[in-house]
């Protein structure tokens, strides 16, 4: 399933992408599997999951879904435990899951609404040094990534908690690498700009009800972007596929913009 000619980059390697039963997710997994990886494909939403796993080993890659909520500790362990069982190993994590907030006024955002945001976006890190880290480590190391944003470095108004969980994910992925380096675990973020994915569409729906107001809504966020268009789950492939790949040996705690400039 080798996407050029040149020998793949994650040969013989074993990666969690959680999120993977969509968008950015499954950009990532098929993109790896492409390059050699064995693939697990985790998702809260198992028929996602077992759409893209399909989809991976149909195009004669390795992949095998696995259901999980990344905001429970136990679901994250029987993760790591499904990942070593089935593979042999664990290599690579990519913990990009996560969810939006819906723009609007910041005192209309419930504490309900702001739990879930921070458990799902950053307290999943929690658990992945937690359930994750310990098998990287003693298989002599690993990667880990995390998908932030852009609105961690540059916030849009109307998102306060989204961009505070965002800006975590970037404090947290400096100090995994620094307290995970001497185990030889690499830590980077991920952070892109605005994608067309149902998370986007979600965001957006609390300013914008019809179909003509989330065009003009969508044209203003283009408009933002000094390369003129939103990111394709493609760039977020092909930066993930870099970090997570031995060319990046030397980099830790980078948190890598993959927003067309516009955190510039
Ligand atoms: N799309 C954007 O505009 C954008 C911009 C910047 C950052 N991001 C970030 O990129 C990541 C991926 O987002 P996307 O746009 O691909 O969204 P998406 O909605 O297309 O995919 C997110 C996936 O995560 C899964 N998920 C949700 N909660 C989960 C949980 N608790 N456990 C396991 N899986 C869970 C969903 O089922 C879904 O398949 C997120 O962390 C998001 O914050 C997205």
């Amino acid at each position: 399933m080798n996407s050029n000619s040149q020998s793949p980059r994650l040969a013989g390697k074993v990666a969690i992408v959680t999120g993977a039963g969509s968008g950015f997710g499954a950009a990532i997994a098929l993109r790896f599997a492409r390059e050699g990886a064995a693939v697990v494909v985790a998702d809260i939403d198992p028929a996602a999951g077992d759409r893209v796993a399909a989809g991976i080993v149909g195009a004669g890659g390795q992949a095998v879904a696995c259901a999980v909520d990344v905001a429970q500790g136990a679901s994250v362990e029987r993760l790591a435990g499904f990942t070593t069982q089935t593979f042999g190993r664990l290599d690579i994590c990519v913990n990009n899951a996560g969810i939006a907030q819906r723009y609007g006024p910041i005192l209309d955002v419930a504490e309900a609404e702001f739990d879930r945001l921070m458990a799902i976006n950053v307290k999943s890190l929690f658990w992945c040094v937690h359930a994750i880290a310990p098998v990287m480590a003693a298989g002599g190391g690993g990667v880990i990534l995390n998908t932030s944003s852009a609105s961690a470095l540059r916030p849009r108004p109307g998102s306060a908690w989204y961009n505070t969980s965002k800006a975590a994910v970037n404090g947290a992925t400096k100090s995994m690498a620094l307290d995970l380096a001497p185990h030889r675990i690499r830590v980077c973020a991920l952070c892109p700009v605005a994608a067309d994915t149902p998370l986007f569409a979600e965001a957006l729906s609390g300013l914008a009800s019809t179909e003509a107001e989330r065009a003009r809504l969508r044209a203003q966020f283009e408009a933002g972007v000094p390369l003129g268009r939103l990111c394709l789950p493609e760039d977020m492939a092909n930066a993930a596929l870099f970090l997570a790949s031995d060319e990046a040996a030397f980099l830790t705690g980078v948190c890598l913009e993959v927003d067309g400039g516009r955190t510039i």
